[in-house]
């Protein structure tokens, strides 16, 4: 049982991609699938062993669209900024990723499950506790979309929508005491969806014993 296929992990660990185009906007999801994903996440660690974690799992059109609206309010000024910076740009792989970001926009509110991950506990100044807050769930948001990705399911980790934070709040009635982290849309995908992608070689991010230039 301890014997895992390292091909197959290490294929889902390179795969693992932000849908946002290839989304299939018309085909339900089985909720008892995202149950099994979110059951998974929940191996993740957490600060002290705490598990202050919530899962908001959307599908009522009406609080999707709610959010959609949301997140674009959100995304305008970033995207228009984005745009201005990837004028005449000849870097192919962040113009994907800035239409593809665009394209989510249009159609969130289509997107047919919206997974919002919530924390127990509020930000503060001391790194201590911001670390050990985001620490506690981001783990399992990874976790749950490697398991989603392994079942054909694309998602994509979003945080825009959190210009508007105490409006998602409100929509979604989080009580005060625990914090959204994002918004992961999930539905359907094409398997050819999931491919690695080049990113900055090893050597140049990873240092020995102290940092160096
Ligand atoms: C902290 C964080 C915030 C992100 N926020 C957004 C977002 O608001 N909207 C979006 O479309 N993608 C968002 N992404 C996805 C990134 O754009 C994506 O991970 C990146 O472009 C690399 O693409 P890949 O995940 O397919 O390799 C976010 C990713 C992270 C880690």
């Amino acid at each position: 049982m301890n014997e895992l296929d390292l091909k197959v992990v290490d294929q889902l660990l390179s795969t693992t991609r932000s849908i946002r185009k290839r989304l299939d906007l018309e085909r339900p999801v089985d909720l008892a699938v995202i149950d099994e994903c979110l059951e998974l996440s929940l191996q993740a660690p957490t600060g002290g062993n705490s598990q202050g974690w919530r899962w908001i799992v959307v599908t009522d059109p009406r609080i999707r669209a709610g959010l959609a609206d949301i997140y674009a309010r959100s995304a305008e000024g970033y995207l228009k900024q984005r745009a201005e910076e990837l004028k005449g740009s000849t870097d192919t792989q962040n113009v994907k990723v800035y239409d593809s970001a665009a394209y989510l926009v249009d159609v969130l509110h289509q997107v047919p499950v919206h997974v919002i991950p919530c924390i127990r506990g509020r930000r503060s100044d001391d790194a201590f506790g911001n670390a050990s807050l985001y620490g506690s769930i981001l783990p399992a948001v990874w976790s749950f979309m490697l398991a989603a990705r392994a079942r054909n399911l694309g998602s994509v980790f979003t945080t825009l929508h959190l210009k508007h934070e105490a409006e998602a709040a409100e929509l979604l009635g989080i009580p005060e005491n625990f914090l959204q982290v994002g918004l992961i849309p999930v539905a359907h995908t094409d398997p050819a969806a999931f491919k690695p992608v080049s990113r900055q070689p090893l050597d140049t991010l990873r240092f020995h014993d102290r940092w160096s230039d």
